[in-house]
């Protein structure tokens, strides 16, 4: 896992940044900037909680970096009234607001773009409260999934929550935007455990989900919180654990019968116990037999139970990858995040805590939905093509499960019954640069391109927290609605419609707007 770099960021389409923080904050900085929008911030901020500010102008090279430097730092809103009072001076001064909380979207949609802007930054607003009695928690939208994790553990080992596998992504944009991870076949993505929120809408109310009502709590449950307002917390129900988990991770090459393992795999995977949950990851390696490169298949796993339990259900229903005692680690749900997280297992788990991602990378990822099990031939067809681009990796998330059984209309994200899996592309690259930044996405492209007959169609599904803006692009202008409807009915189907409504009643003016914003309606 890396972090975001987003290959389209550049400096002169940047122009100004305004960063909220507590540690360059001092009167001077208030005053000295000619700009009557900190003036107004620092105005509609409560003497109580002293807004903080500090400003950096982009026109020269260097503000790219400055940029990056800055997610790795603290910058942030340290309380509600800073939210209200930047959503109040936004609009006042006709400023572009990106709210951020974990700062992991795939395309940077929460600190880049091409028009002036400013950053919310929420890292400031983590707190969590577990309360094991009533199996409840209260997490606020700049908290990561690590912590969250960590901070549940540490109050039961007989408790999780079914959210990401990667513990760096933030609870904010995560949870907004749907969420899934390694126990949605038993619990459902995450906004299936969502029981309330705290939102700041356009008038800078703050507002829970008694007082926003259940059309806006539906929308912010999957709809992305960046179109409707700025969600402060999600109260979110706990789901239960074993105190012992299993996982496995097994790889197959293609000279290992892989193609056989992943035809069977289609049919078990999102057919098998809820309990499990088996991951499918196809990447490309040197052969150790043969001078050529050769497929691999990796089989990753998360299992509520013991070992035994898992040996002899695979040995039942999956023989064909040929699972082994000594292939599966038992270990504690934390543990378990560790271990997806393609972190060393023996680590210490305090290392959920931290927030700083893997070494800078670029990166571009896009997703599809398979309905129906590929061919032995289509299989082999696909690996060849992987075999010739080489850098691309898929990674196969089964359903089925408890996702089959959640109406699609529960909440905003539609992608229930009916798939079998969800295809995540991924090219994830060191370098910079215009040539070999094209050159990573074109191998996406190619391979999206060449998936055409096996995956989900009209329309062509896809995941709105892979954020994909080859999907499509918002200029939030006249076209608002037209452009909005290319994506959002490949992230929403007939649910953005109803997103549609309550975007156009509660924020009428398109404020809480982005690239793949949900659009308002002609008038
Ligand atoms: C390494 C990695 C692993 C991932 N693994 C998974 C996974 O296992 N399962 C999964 O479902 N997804 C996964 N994702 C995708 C991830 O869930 C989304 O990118 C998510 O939107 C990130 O949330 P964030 O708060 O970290 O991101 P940000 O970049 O801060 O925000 C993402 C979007 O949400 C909006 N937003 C953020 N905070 C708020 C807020 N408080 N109020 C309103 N809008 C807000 C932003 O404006 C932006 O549009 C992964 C991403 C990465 C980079
Ligand atoms: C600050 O607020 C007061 C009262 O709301 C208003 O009269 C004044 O013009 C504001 N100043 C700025 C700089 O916005
Ligand atoms: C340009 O970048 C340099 C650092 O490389 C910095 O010292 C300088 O202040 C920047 N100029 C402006 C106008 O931001
Ligand atoms: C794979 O082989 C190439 C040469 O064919 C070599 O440059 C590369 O380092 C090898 N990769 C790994 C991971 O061994
Ligand atoms: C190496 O792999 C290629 C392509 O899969 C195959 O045609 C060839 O026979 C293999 N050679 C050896 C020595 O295994
Ligand atoms: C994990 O760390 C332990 C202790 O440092 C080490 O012995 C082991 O080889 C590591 N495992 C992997 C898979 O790297
Ligand atoms: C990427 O694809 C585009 C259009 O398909 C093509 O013009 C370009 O040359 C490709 N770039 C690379 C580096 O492959």
């Amino acid at each position: 896992m890396g972090v975001i770099s987003p290959h389209r960021i550049q400096p002169s389409m940047l122009l100004i940044l305004v960063l909220l923080s507590i540690f360059t904050f001092s009167a001077s900085a208030a005053t000295s900037a000619d700009n009557t929008f900190l003036h107004c911030l620092v105005n509609h901020s409560e003497s109580s909680h002293p807004i903080a500010s500090a400003v950096f102008t982009a026109n020269n090279d260097s503000f790219s970096s400055v940029l990056q430097a800055q997610i790795k730092n603290l910058l942030t809103a340290l309380h509600v009234s800073h939210v209200q009072a930047s959503i109040i001076c936004a609009q006042k001064h006709n400023l572009l607001m990106k709210i951020r909380s974990g700062g992991h979207d795939y395309e940077g949609a929460s600190y880049v773009t091409s028009t002036p802007f400013f950053v919310l930054d929420m890292f400031q607003l983590r707190s969590i409260e577990v309360d094991i009695d009533t199996e409840t928690a209260w997490v606020q939208a700049g908290a990561t999934l690590g912590e969250v994790y960590y901070r549940i553990a540490e109050k039961s080992k007989t408790h999780g929550f079914p959210a990401g596998v990667c513990p760096t992504v933030g609870v904010g944009g995560h949870i907004s935007g749907g969420g899934y991870g390694n126990m949605m076949r038993k619990y459902g993505l995450t906004v299936d455990n969502v029981i309330d929120a705290q939102m700041v809408d356009v008038q800078g109310r703050l507002l829970d989900r008694k007082s926003m009502g259940e059309d806006l709590f539906w929308a912010i449950t999957g709809g992305g919180g960046s179109s409707f307002g700025v969600i402060i917390s999600y109260k979110i129900k706990l789901v239960r654990v074993p105190e012992t988990i299993t996982v496995f991770r097994v790889t197959k090459t293609l000279e290992q019968n892989a193609i056989d393992i992943a035809y069977k795999w289609q049919q078990v995977a999102p057919a098998i116990d809820n309990d499990l949950f088996i991951r499918f990851i196809l990447d490309v390696v040197n052969s150790t037999t043969n001078v050529t490169k050769t497929g691999r298949a990796t089989f990753v796993a998360l299992f509520l139970g013991d070992s035994k339990s898992l040996v002899s259900l695979m040995n039942e229903k999956f023989p064909e990858l040929g699972l082994k005692q000594s292939d599966c680690i038992e270990t504690s749900w934390l543990r378990s995040v560790v271990f997806f997280a393609d972190i060393n297992i023996t680590e210490p788990v305090e290392i959920l805590l931290d927030r700083q991602p893997q070494p800078l990378i670029y990166l571009k990822r896009k997703s599809d939905y398979v309905e129906k099990p590929i061919s032995k031939e289509g299989l082999e067809g696909i690996w060849k093509k992987m075999i010739e681009l080489e850098n691309a990796v898929f990674q196969f998330n089964p359903y089925g499960g408890r996702m089959a059984e959640i109406p699609s209309t529960a909440t905003p994200f539609p992608h229930r019954a009916g798939n079998l899996w969800k295809i995540q592309y991924k090219a994830d690259w060191k370098q910079a640069g215009k040539e070999v930044t094209d050159h990573y996405i074109n191998l996406t492209r190619i391979l999206h391109e060449y998936m055409t007959p096996f995956v989900s169609k009209n329309p062509r599904e896809a995941f709105y927290n892979y954020k994909d803006l080859d999907l499509g692009i918002n200029h939030n202008g006249k076209n608002n609605y037209v452009e909005g409807k290319v994506y959002g009915v490949k992230y929403f189907k007939d649910n953005f419609k109803r997103l549609v409504e309550i975007k156009t009643r509660i924020d009428p003016h398109n404020f809480f707007r982005d690239e793949q914003s949900i659009p308002t309606l002609p008038y």
